[in-house]
């Protein structure tokens, strides 16, 4: 056997979410009945605009993508309130822009600051990129971020703080004078993750004019419905983006995904209903599933909703697993740093699925 780094010997698998043809060969379920609630994906389809788009341009693909990326990048900043030159376009999604960030900021041992539980794979591809990761703390009853446990762990080593808000898996925000606070008292880079801010109504752009130190992501996966073509992109201080160019795969957006993600966000009404209808299907699911007695549901800003089971008297790998051979697709948060194994992560759905998901749970628990 050849000689493996010693890190991807040690290192724990990133745990993605269950896909359909996994569930439907693991339990012989026809695929077309499968509910995928554990992704958080857009569940109303992508723009019939991208689609259009995309199939006029499928005899294209034995083209290479465009390198320069200008009108995607024009239509990215002038839909986040940027200039073009504060954009970075991602090609494995914002996934993509976090290992460019790993690579452009972190030497072996470098530190980086999560708060726990938050999105997995920060932890996954900066340590794979040599960082050693410092946990802080979210605080579950109040839904956000300790801020005081950020700063306590700030050290000389300290290069990236990773704030996610709407915070995956618990839908809470960070206040923008928290993420104020955190940004002057460092000058690592301030990561905020604002994946699913669309569905939450609120971003943090107009920090970006007064600290230099300050990186927003984003992602095309959520609201604009495209998490298959893998688009993702970072809002920065143009001279940190320029850095991060130097080191960005040439082709890594296809000439297809470039083509969608246009069309997506050239399509207003599209991204305004999804929008719109994500919001209210989250009320009705919250409201539905407070109603279940042994259930504790985290009020969630994103397109998900966290509920902590213990009280049904079943950890949550039983429970996915029973939703499971129902044909629903749940999220089992045992693998996320941070939670214990009673928690499912639980994306909010066309109103008709949320139906399906209530009616099956209720005679599961
Ligand atoms: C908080 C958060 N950030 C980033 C991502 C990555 O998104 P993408 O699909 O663009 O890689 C996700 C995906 O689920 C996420 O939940």
């Amino acid at each position: 056997m050849v000689k493996i780094r010693k890190m991807v010997e040690e290192l724990n698998p990133y745990v993605p979410g269950r896909s359909i043809k996994e569930i439907s060969d693991e339990y012989g379920l026809n695929p077309d009945k499968i509910i995928k609630l554990g992704s958080n994906e857009n569940p109303f389809g992508p723009s019939p605009k991208a689609i259009e788009n995309l199939s006029q341009n499928l005899k294209y693909i034995n083209q290479y993508p465009e390198t320069d990326l200008k009108d995607l990048t024009e239509a990215v900043a002038s839909y986040s309130g940027v200039s073009p030159f504060q954009v970075i376009l991602g090609g494995d999604g914002a996934d993509e822009i976090l290992d460019l960030l790993g690579k452009t900021l972190i030497n072996p041992g470098d530190e980086f600051i999560v708060p726990i539980p938050s999105y997995m794979y920060y932890e996954y591809i900066l340590t794979i990129n040599g960082g050693v990761p410092i946990f802080a703390r979210w605080d579950m009853p109040q839904n956000t971020v300790n801020v005081d446990s950020i700063l306590n762990a700030l050290s000389p080593r300290t290069r990236i703080i990773f704030l996610c808000t709407p915070n995956n898996p618990t839908g809470g925000l960070i206040d923008k004078k928290d993420i104020k606070t955190i940004l002057e008292s460092t000058d690592a880079l301030v990561v905020v993750d604002e994946a699913y801010y669309e569905f939450a109504g609120v971003n943090n752009v107009e920090l970006l004019k007064d600290y230099e130190n300050l990186f927003i992501l984003r992602t095309f996966s959520k609201v604009m419905g495209l998490a298959g073509m893998r688009i993702g992109y970072g809002l920065g201080n143009p001279q940190f983006i320029q850095y991060m160019h130097r080191i960005k795969p040439a082709f890594s957006l296809t000439r297809l995904s470039q083509i969608a993600a246009l069309a997506t966000l050239r399509d207003e009404d599209y991204i305004e209903r999804s929008k719109r209808l994500c919001i209210e299907s989250r009320k009705y699911l919250y409201h539905e599933l407070v109603n279940i007695t042994n259930l504790n549901v985290l009020k969630s800003k994103a397109n998900y909703l966290l509920l902590d089971i213990r009280k049904t008297g079943m950890d949550s790998k039983t429970l996915t697993k029973k939703l499971m051979e129902n044909g629903i697709i749940v999220r089992d948060c045992s693998s996320f740093r941070g939670l214990d194994d009673y928690w499912i992560r639980v994306n909010v759905s066309t109103i008709e699925d949320d139906k399906k998901f209530i009616e099956v749970l209720k005679e599961i628990i």
